[in-house]
């Protein structure tokens, strides 16, 4: 940094700095080298080779937006069993029964043996002729493969287990790891290979684990569960050649795994008459609409400090609904234990769903029910108003779609579908009091 000074940071005199001469390494000039290959008027660049190409499984296409681009490295990164070799098996399986079209896949895994990959490829009805697999964990062998098979699509399972005798440190560990993927991301654009690599998080985020590797790969994919479900989200986290906010819903089987491209009734319990205690929202996971159950039970506690238990919503947004239903909605729950849950193992972190938390709450203390086929949705502020919420549209339409014939919604809505009730609910008070005439 050079910067002039009239005194001595030392000593303090002044006027006893000399400028002395600043080093010209960076100004000497540099030899023109050869291009690698021409630069060409953008508009004769080939996009042919650039374009994403399907894997074969739509709901995975979906969150890369469209398919794999050549040379893109994908990290897919989840808790161990959550079933990412499932998901890659069935995608190479997808990819090599198009053979013709985009060439052999390659599996490498460093996890199991090749043995125990064939049985789950044979119960899961993935096996085919230009399924390539290999147990390896060393990357040169690794690229020894990839020479001998010339694969169209690679996988490599997992990341962690990989490693290069050239470089210091244990399998698994931050310098191997990103020593790993550096090479695999060199392969990947030096033949236009796509590469699908597994991450493994713990429930820490463990420190080798994916995020070191977020910002040398193309793709970041996380892969997320509940261990007492069967449903599986994909989401995606980074995307250099796509969206990176989309959503892609699987069913994990005896069969091996499936997508569920109309994932909005699995959260919903369906019924003909209202049932106290729940009310019915719409959140947004990444663009998609999600319709979801929230329900709610309250009872008179035993204890001295009421228990308030919550599953798949945020417990500090249900805390402050609880709080704001008692003051400004007259809802006494001082000596009860409240319950709140999703159904279906659905997550609902959103403020949105807080008038629908607020209702499920307010019908089960009052023991009175909402309508069938009525969603609430706003989020509720500490004065008791209810305020806006994103994508009313899309919401109100994905609800109608399923059957749903009434809303009650905030203010300042914009744009609403035609053909549904609509109430507008400016705060909580307004939304209880139309409890009745909803009815
Ligand atoms: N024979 C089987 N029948 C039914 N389900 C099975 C069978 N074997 C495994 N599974 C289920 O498949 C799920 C996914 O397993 P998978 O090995 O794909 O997960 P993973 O994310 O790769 O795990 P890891 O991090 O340990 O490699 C597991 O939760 C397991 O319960
Ligand atoms: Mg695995």
């Amino acid at each position: 940094m050079a910067k002039w000074f009239g005194r001595c940071p030392e000593c303090q005199a002044w006027g006893t700095l000399e400028e002395v001469g600043v080093p010209r390494a960076a100004l000497t000039r540099v030899a023109a080298g050869l291009p690698s290959s021409p630069a060409r008027p953008i508009a004769e660049v080939d996009i042919e080779a650039a374009k994403a190409r399907r894997t074969g499984v739509p709901e995975l296409d979906r969150v890369l937006g469209g398919g794999l681009v050549p040379g893109a490295v994908v990290l897919l990164a989840g808790e161990p069993g959550v079933g990412k070799s499932t998901l890659l098996l069935e995608v190479a399986y997808r990819w090599a029964a198009r053979d013709g079209e985009y060439g052999p896949t390659l599996y490498v895994t460093g996890e199991e043996s090749a043995g125990q990959v064939r049985l789950r490829a044979e119960r899961t009805g993935n096996v085919h002729g230009s399924m390539f697999l290999a147990a390896e964990s060393d990357v040169s062998a690794l690229i020894g493969h990839v020479d001998a098979v010339k694969p169209g699509m690679l996988v490599v399972d997992s990341v962690q287990t990989m490693s290069s005798p050239a470089v210091d440190g244990a399998p698994g560990g931050v310098t191997q790891v990103r020593a790993v993927t550096a090479a695999l991301v060199a392969l990947a654009k030096e033949r236009a290979l796509p590469v699908l690599l597994v991450g493994h998080v713990t429930k820490d985020g463990s420190i080798a684990g994916p995020r070191v590797l977020e910002h040398l790969v193309d793709v970041v994919l996380h892969f997320e569960g509940d261990r007492h479900s069967s449903l599986r989200m994909l989401r995606g986290v980074k995307n250099r050649f796509g969206p990176a906010d989309e959503v892609g819903c699987f069913e994990l089987v005896e069969s091996g795994i499936v997508g569920v491209p109309d994932p909005s009734g699995l959260f919903l319990n369906k019924r003909d008459v209202g049932v106290p205690g729940t009310a019915v929202t719409v959140a947004v996971e990444g663009k998609r609409p999600l319709l979801g159950e929230v329900q709610a039970l309250v009872s008179k506690s035993p204890l001295g400090t009421p228990r308030r238990a919550v599953s798949g919503l945020d417990s500090a947004r249900v805390a402050m609904v609880l709080a704001v239903l008692e003051r400004r909605g007259g809802v006494r729950l001082g000596d009860a234990d409240v319950f709140a849950a999703t159904v279906g193992g659905m997550k609902i972190p959103e403020p949105a769903a807080d008038l629908a938390i607020a209702l499920a709450v307010a019908t089960a203390a009052r023991d009175v029910a909402l309508p069938p086929d009525l969603v609430v949705l706003g989020e509720v502020g500490l004065a008791g108003e209810v305020r806006r919420v994103s994508g009313v549209k899309a919401r109100l339409t994905e609800a109608m779609r399923l059957g749903f014939t009434k809303a009650l919604i905030p203010p300042d809505s914009g744009d609403v579908p035609d053909g549904l009730q609509i109430r507008v609910v400016p705060d909580l008070g307004s939304a209880m009091g139309n409890l009745q005439v909803l009815r």
